[in-house]
């Protein structure tokens, strides 16, 4: 199949569109993580360092540091701490160069991304449902959602490295991403939607609007939904398909950048 990209210049160009639109979502996409891990570090870090629990609040939260709630207090700084972590090894996982030059650290950040995601999802499940961390019924059934795939992917990817099916794993990881990338596209879904239009349109503070709901289930749908049409063109030869992908793939890129502006500027920013 790549003999015959290569020989038609208009299929090795669209080949080549889809290839590089693939680059420069990840370009754009990885700074944004790089601005959330240096975000986390410097603001829950730094406070957590520092024994001064209380000031996790400093920055809008649902609930953060309770006085008195020791259990609820430690599962939430274990959540934020680790988001840190596995944000830092789902990048390097993704990153080829890194893969190809060394091979066993890929297998470690492997495994500590799969292990950490896990406990990223059951922190989570249980900071919503037992600590009561919630803003909505909704925004917690979408993040709840969000667990389920993360446990259900993480399971998948690891099933097929262990039995050496690694094109099959190879695919998983990269879901698994997405959906463990979920609460970070959230936020830069939120902030790309309030730039875009210019303010708030469709949302509420409860995050149960129309536009919220569309950010809160979409933060790992439309992400893997662009996933998968961006394996399918890979795997098509209709050179079309290719190009149409690319486009989308540009357009998701132009909308993430906003959103990382966003976050950056407007979101952790102004708490550091
Ligand atoms: C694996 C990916 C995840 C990452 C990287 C992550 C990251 C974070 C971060 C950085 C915070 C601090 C809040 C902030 O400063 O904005 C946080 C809080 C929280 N997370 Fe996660 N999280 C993940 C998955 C989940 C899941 C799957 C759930 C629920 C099922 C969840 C539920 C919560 C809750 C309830 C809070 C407390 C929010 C508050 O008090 O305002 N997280 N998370």
């Amino acid at each position: 199949m790549s003999q015959s990209l290569s020989s038609s210049p208009r299929r090795g160009a669209a080949a080549g569109a889809l290839h590089w639109s693939g680059i420069a979502w990840f370009a754009v996409a990885a700074v944004g993580q790089v601005a959330f891990i240096g975000f986390i570090l410097a603001f829950y870090g730094v406070r957590t360092a520092q024994g001064n629990f209380a000031a996790w609040n400093d920055k809008p939260l649902i609930d953060g540091y309770i006085a008195g709630d020791h259990a609820g207090n430690f599962v939430f700084a274990a959540h934020v701490l680790l988001a840190s972590i596995v944000t830092l090894a789902g990048l390097m996982q993704l990153t080829p160069a890194l893969r190809r030059a060394l091979p066993t650290l890929h297998r470690w950040t492997g495994r500590s991304f799969i292990i950490i995601g896990v406990f990223m999802a059951l922190s989570g499940v249980w900071l919503t449902l037992v600590r009561g961390t919630s803003l909505s019924t909704i925004s917690s059934v979408a993040i709840l959602i969000n667990a389920v795939l993360i446990l259900t992917f993480a399971g998948v990817a690891w099933r097929h490295a262990v039995k050496s099916r690694f094109e099959q794993h190879r695919q998983w990881a990269m879901r698994t991403f997405m959906v463990v990338s979920g609460v970070w596209f959230l936020r830069v879904g939120i902030m790309g939607w309030v730039l875009v239009n210019q303010g708030p349109v469709g949302m509420t503070n409860t995050l149960s609007g129309p536009a919220d709901m569309v950010l809160t289930f979409g933060s790992y749908l439309i992400p893997l939904a662009l996933l998968e049409l961006y394996f399918a063109a890979g795997r098509s030869a209709n050179g079309l398909l290719k190009l149409f992908t690319a486009a989308v793939v540009f357009a998701a890129t132009v909308f993430t950048a906003a959103g990382v502006f966003g976050t950056i500027a407007f979101m952790w920013g102004p708490y550091l």
